[in-house]
């Protein structure tokens, strides 16, 4: 059986990943695509626990290394119970965030060492990579606005202006040295136009699915 494909969304906080998510999974099953959507960190019972260990506002400070080793043991956790069963079955895996987010919160907000990062990317990840990265970019102000007008901020959410531009810069540089991967998405336009831009990009995919 033909393997699935591994595709999935990035961006800073409010950039519309959820919206562009659901979007990107119509778009996919209009093609006759059998696609799961996930989400990291998260998407097993454990990786949400850790989620919730690494989101909350607690007392106790989350020391950068924590935040960055429980942020790949999430992945490592989804990879072995979601992503790779499901892509081993031909199933395309959709996934709201992966490793990407880690080079741009841990390594460009947090200043985290990119080589520890990419270490344990080849550890925890062998030769898993996705084979599309939409990068949903806009101007941190549009974002934070959006992202601060839901309910409770998380603890990523609180962080100040200045992290989340050291965050965007992060993905850009990656998005630069990995053309092939990464497809930046003006997430400033109107959604249609998103929406245009995201199908476009989708299209080489789908098209040599049905070759
Ligand atoms: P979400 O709000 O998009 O669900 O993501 C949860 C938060 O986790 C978000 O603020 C970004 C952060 N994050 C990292 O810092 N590093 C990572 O590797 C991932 C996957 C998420």
């Amino acid at each position: 059986m033909k393997q699935g494909k591994f595709i999935t969304l990035e961006g800073g906080e409010g950039v519309g990943k959820s919206t562009n998510l659901s979007f990107v999974k119509q778009l996919l099953e209009t093609h006759k695509i059998d696609v799961i959507t996930t989400r990291e960190p998260g998407g097993t019972i454990i990786a949400e626990k850790i989620r919730q260990l690494l989101l909350d506002k607690g007392d106790e400070v989350v020391s950068e290394q924590t935040e960055l080793l429980l942020m790949f043991a999430a992945r490592a956790q989804h990879i072995q119970q979601v992503i790779q069963p499901a892509l081993r079955q031909g199933k395309w895996v959709l996934c709201d965030r992966f490793t990407d987010a880690t080079y741009a919160y841990q390594g460009g907000g947090r200043g985290m060492d990119v080589s520890v990062i990419a270490w344990l990317e080849n550890h925890v990840q062998g030769g898993l990579r996705p084979h599309l990265t939409l990068l949903l970019d806009a101007p941190v102000e549009i974002g934070m606005e959006r992202a601060q007008k839901r309910a409770e901020l998380d603890r990523f959410e609180s962080e100040k202006q200045h992290f989340f531009e050291q965050v965007r810069t992060a993905y850009l540089q990656r998005a630069a040295s990995n053309p092939q991967q990464i497809k930046v998405i003006d997430a400033s336009q109107s959604l249609p136009d998103v929406q245009a831009a995201i199908s476009d990009s989708l299209q080489m995919l789908i098209k040599n699915n049905h070759a």
